[in-house]
């Protein structure tokens, strides 16, 4: 579909590779357009029976693309960040993730709408919204705190501090860490799993279990954006994206 992702169907499983290890995956918006655009047509193909989230190169993804966010920053709800965001929370099928090193950001707070992810020992999740001038976003200010507590939801967002695969588990945000080496075999094989149930029965579960929050979903993911967008042109936020920038030129 693009170089920068990777798509293979297999066995009823739509396997969405981010594709940019030079740049530890981080996302520009050609990668979200790419994505949306994949979500969108396994959710009307009955042949895909779950999606399969990962990263190429031993890193999940950095999240998003921060000269990407300065040259062109995300305008408003339709912007591909958000299209994304919302094909993600819209998505009929079940999402795998197999997370293997970094996932910052969106790399973190996309895996709250998956339904089933599974991550290596040496996996590291990181929100560092905070740090960067921004604020939460990915609806993680809502599904975080019912998934993990106030106590380490605020720990987490508030001090954007990176955390172990051990505390992804305690915080609900993955199901099962594995060694390493077993990281892309585990996945495999739970996506066949699952792709091998009765696939009307998969849905109408998957649906059961999001929809009572679906539509709060999509409240916060706006109420969010447009904080989120605010945040942005803020000299707090420029700040830290000119520091970023020019590490290692100094
Ligand atoms: N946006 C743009 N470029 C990024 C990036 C991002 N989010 N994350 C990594 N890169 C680039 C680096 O600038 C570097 O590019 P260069 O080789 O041209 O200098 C390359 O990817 C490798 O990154 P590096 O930082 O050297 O790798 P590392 O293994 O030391 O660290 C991370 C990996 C992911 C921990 C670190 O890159 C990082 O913290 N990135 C920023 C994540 C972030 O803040 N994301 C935004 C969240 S909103």
């Amino acid at each position: 579909m693009s170089d920068t992702l990777l798509t293979k169907r297999e066995a009823g499983v739509l396997t969405l590779t981010f594709n940019r290890p030079e740049k530890k995956n981080a996302f520009t918006h050609a990668m979200y357009e790419a994505a949306t655009q994949a979500l969108k047509q396994a959710e009307g193909d009955a042949e895909v029976r779950v999606v399969l989230l990962t990263g190429a190169g031993s890193v999940f993804t950095a999240g998003n693309d921060i000269g990407d966010f300065m040259e062109h920053p995300p305008a408003g709800e339709d912007s591909a960040v958000f299209r994304f965001l919302k094909a993600l929370v819209d998505a009929p099928m079940p999402v795998l993730a197999a997370v293997d090193g970094p996932a910052v950001g969106i790399g973190t707070t996309m895996l709250l709408h998956c339904d089933y992810v599974v991550a290596s020992e040496r996996a590291r999740f990181h929100m560092p919204f905070v740090q960067l001038g921004l604020c939460a976003e990915g609806a993680s200010s809502m599904l975080l705190p019912r998934m993990a507590g106030y106590a380490l939801a605020s720990e987490l967002l508030l001090f954007g501090e990176p955390f172990d695969a051990a505390t992804a588990l305690r915080a609900g945000i993955i199901n099962k860490v594995v060694p390493d080496a077993n990281l892309q075999e585990v996945a495999a094989e739970r996506a066949r799993t699952l792709a091998s149930r009765p696939a009307e029965a998969v849905r109408v579960t998957k649906r059961l279990v999001r929809e009572p929050l679906r539509a709060q979903t999509h409240q916060v993911l706006a109420k969010e954006g447009s904080e989120f967008i605010q945040r942005l042109g803020s000299a707090e936020a420029q700040e830290a994206f000119m520091a970023f920038m020019s590490r290692g030129r100094k």
